[in-house]
């Protein structure tokens, strides 16, 4: 059994030459289904509103990452396991952010931990980490972490005005030692330009295919959403196949008859 991971080094080194795949996961048999075709796979915190139907990704504590995150890590032998730190669990301090990562590390044995929001106001925390030995891969754009301040999931960078500071938080999360940097809903020119500056991976969701790899919320491509959002390119049909499969199952097993057993009621 090949037991040599992907590291978060060879996934910076990436940067330019083959793009990297990614999708998220967060149960141990699909994830080792994913192991088999792709380089990184982030447990992401889109599990509370994937896997637990919560409205959003702000009440996912950080032990539901742990849980899952532990599944993914013993379901896969070869791919770089990426876990979310949740909303709370990182932004008070860069030691806060230490403690979290660390308790994620130690229980989960992932190899690396992505914080959103990672632009210019966390670039001192993933500095902290990372020299401390944690690999972090920044996220900025369309931060769902935000999405009360945000005021909605809009696409990021509709104005030209606002491409400065996403270009300023590319690059500060780049010089504070991030790995890679996921650029989520935003538009292709700016992804692009960020894509061209800054030295590390780009990878894109709902940011086109300018950047150095891509992810995506794998119920999204299985085709188990029914409300995909609009970016992502459906390429399974799962949704209909498990539909299929529990009808077929209920026909089945309501036709059953027991005639032998009848007498004992009557
Ligand atoms: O939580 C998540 O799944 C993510 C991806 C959408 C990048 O952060």
């Amino acid at each position: 059994m090949n037991t040599q991971r992907i590291t978060a080094p060879q996934i910076q080194r990436r940067k330019g030459k083959t793009p990297i795949v990614a999708l998220t996961s967060y149960h141990a048999h699909t994830a080792a289904i994913v192991d088999r075709h792709v380089d990184l796979v982030l447990v992401g915190d889109s599990l509370g509103i994937v896997m637990y139907g919560m409205e959003n990704t702000l009440s996912v504590p950080l032990d539901l990452m742990i849980m899952h995150a532990k599944a993914v890590v013993r379901g896969t032998t070869r791919v770089l396991v990426v876990v979310d730190l949740p909303f709370g669990s990182y932004e008070e301090s860069p030691e806060c952010a230490f403690r979290s990562a660390v308790q994620v590390m130690k229980q989960t044995r992932c190899g690396a931990v992505k914080l959103e929001g990672g632009g210019v106001r966390m670039a001192e925390t993933i500095k902290f980490l990372v020299e401390r030995g944690v690999p972090v891969m920044a996220h900025i754009g369309l931060t769902p972490q935000n999405i009360l301040t945000m005021g909605g999931y809009r696409t990021q960078g509709r104005d030209r005005d606002s491409w400065a500071g996403l270009h300023a938080d590319a690059e500060v999360v780049s010089a504070a030692g991030a790995f890679a940097l996921v650029l989520e809903g935003m538009v292709e020119p700016l992804a692009r330009e960020i894509t061209d500056r800054v030295a590390i991976p780009t990878i894109g969701i709902g940011a086109s295919a300018a950047c150095d790899g891509q992810i995506l919320v794998l119920e999204d491509l299985l085709g188990l959403n029914p409300h995909p959002p609009k970016f992502v390119k459906v390429y399974g049909d799962l949704g209909d196949a498990i539909e299929d499969a529990v009808a077929s199952y209920a026909d089945e097993v309501r036709a059953r008859t027991f005639p032998a057993r009848q007498h004992l009621y009557d």
